[in-house]
């Protein structure tokens, strides 16, 4: 940002080395690239961002050994790893960076994910401000963060006896749709941080966020939709398949089904033959990402009986990994099939796209709970395990019953609200300004 029409600020951008967190914060990147500040992405090695396709951006890569704990999907473990690697290195490079910064390209803060919770301490020691980008909901947060509490008070570990009951002060989720207790101590304390960045939106979350506004008195910026505002090029850790492109071009309005579990779940074949069979059965077109890796026991789906796979031809297509975005704009598109990550579950409301709801793990439960019930967008699958009938049953229920017209036509009437939001004078673009300020009187 030119200030005094000289200088232009540097924000230092933290990344954790997640799809489903290097995607906003490159957006944030973006955002505060067009509106004036110089972007430093500091990055871990595995699983970085191209530079190529940020040439406006400066890059500094962390060390970092955790490609193996990232593989086995232990994110916990390998989020303590990667802050214990990237600390000193990160502290050094940025006294570095202030040694020789002149006085027109001056660091003014530090944006880091909450997982990246080393870039605090470094931040504290050369007194620079920080602040939180968080890639979840606002509604996850509250509920992460009563875990303790509700530990305390003896709700938690739960029987599953309890898991349909509500929890106490956390309407409307009940303790099935509770984030793990285990990642609590493992993020960004927010009580030392200047402000909150949130890729929410005040329409969808307006309680949630009043309420952690009230509890720990740090300035929130609820400024998403990100993917709406940001103008940022593919972060695509996966090559897009876009050949899918072409094949929706060929179905009619509003018939497919997509199905991705996003960047991080993982199924067994077992559970991969039945998700194949409940689409199957369901008799309506779809698209499907099964991403190279994710399953246990298996490269991708050469597994799948031939008897399936000559069922599905012509009706189902399936992909490594698609471009997402444009896949939901399609207007072929009608469903989505999702574990609900909070960018898909964005991605889905932003395009008015209806879902069916599979949560596997983390913040996917609240995220869930919401879409079903609060906002009404969406059908929940009930069953712990992925089973064919219970497919088949919801996806007729979206893409042919009366339900899944009623879920459509709000789903049209949530994307309007939301594209208010992102107009000027909405919420997110006050937000955004009010954060643009504040960067400045850093
Ligand atoms: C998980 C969490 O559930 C999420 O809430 C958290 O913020 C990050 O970690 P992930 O599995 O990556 O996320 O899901 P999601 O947040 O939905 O992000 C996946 C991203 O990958 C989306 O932006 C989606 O558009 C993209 N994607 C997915 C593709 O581009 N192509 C695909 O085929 C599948």
């Amino acid at each position: 940002m030119e200030k005094e029409g000289k200088r232009r600020l540097r924000v230092v951008l933290v990344a954790a080395p997640f799809q489903g967190h290097i995607t906003p914060m490159l957006q944030l990147g973006s955002i505060l690239h067009s509106n004036g500040f110089s972007i430093t992405v500091a990055h871990a090695q595995y699983n970085s961002p191209d530079p190529s396709s940020h040439p406006e951006f400066s890059f500094l890569p962390l060390p970092d050994t955790s490609t193996p704990v990232f593989l086995t999907g232990e994110i916990i473990a390998s989020a303590v790893q990667l802050n214990a690697n990237c600390k000193a290195r990160f502290r050094e490079c940025l006294a570095e960076a202030m040694r020789q910064q002149g006085s027109d390209d001056e660091i003014a803060c530090i944006i880091h994910d909450e997982f990246m919770y080393f870039s605090e301490a470094a931040a504290k020691d050369l007194m620079i401000p920080s602040i939180i980008l968080r890639t979840n909901s606002a509604a996850h947060f509250l509920a992460r963060t009563a875990l303790i509490q509700l530990k305390t008070e003896g709700h938690i570990p739960f029987p599953e006896s309890r898991s349909q009951d509500l929890v106490p002060e956390l309407y409307p989720l009940r303790f099935k749709d509770l984030p793990n207790l285990q990642l609590v101590s493992k993020v960004s304390n927010i009580r030392s941080s200047s402000a909150i960045i949130y890729n929410t939106i005040d329409c969808l979350e307006n309680s949630s966020l009043a309420k952690i506004e009230q509890q720990w008195q740090v300035p929130t910026f609820p400024i998403g939709p990100m993917h709406r505002i940001s103008s940022a090029s593919s972060s695509s850790l996966l090559e897009e398949d876009i050949s899918c492109m072409a094949w929706l071009d060929k179905q009619s309005y509003d018939s497919v089904i997509y199905v991705s579990l996003g960047s991080l779940a993982f199924m067994d074949v077992k559970e991969l033959v039945e998700m194949g069979w409940g689409l199957a059965n369901s008799q309506q077109p779809f698209l499907w990402v099964v991403r190279p890796g994710s399953i246990r026991g298996a490269e991708w789906i050469e597994i799948l009986p031939k008897n399936l796979k000559e069922n599905i031809s012509g009706r189902g297509y399936i992909v490594k990994w698609a471009p997402q975005k444009e896949v939901l704009a399609h207007s072929a598109v009608g469903g989505f099939l999702s574990h609900c990550g909070w960018n898909s579950t964005l991605e889905s409301i932003c395009e008015g796209i209806p879902m069916i709801c599979k949560p596997c793990f983390g913040d996917q439960g609240v995220n869930t709970r919401y879409v079903s019930h609060v906002w009404k967008v969406g059908l929940e699958l009930e069953g712990r395990n992925l089973e064919r009938g219970e497919i088949e049953r919801a996806v007729r229920r979206l893409m042919v019953g009366e339900e899944g017209k009623e879920l459509r036509k709000r789903s049209k009437n949530l994307k309007k609200k939301v594209e208010l939001c992102t107009k000027e004078g909405g919420s997110s673009s006050n937000s955004l300004n009010k954060l643009i300020k504040i960067i400045m009187s850093f």
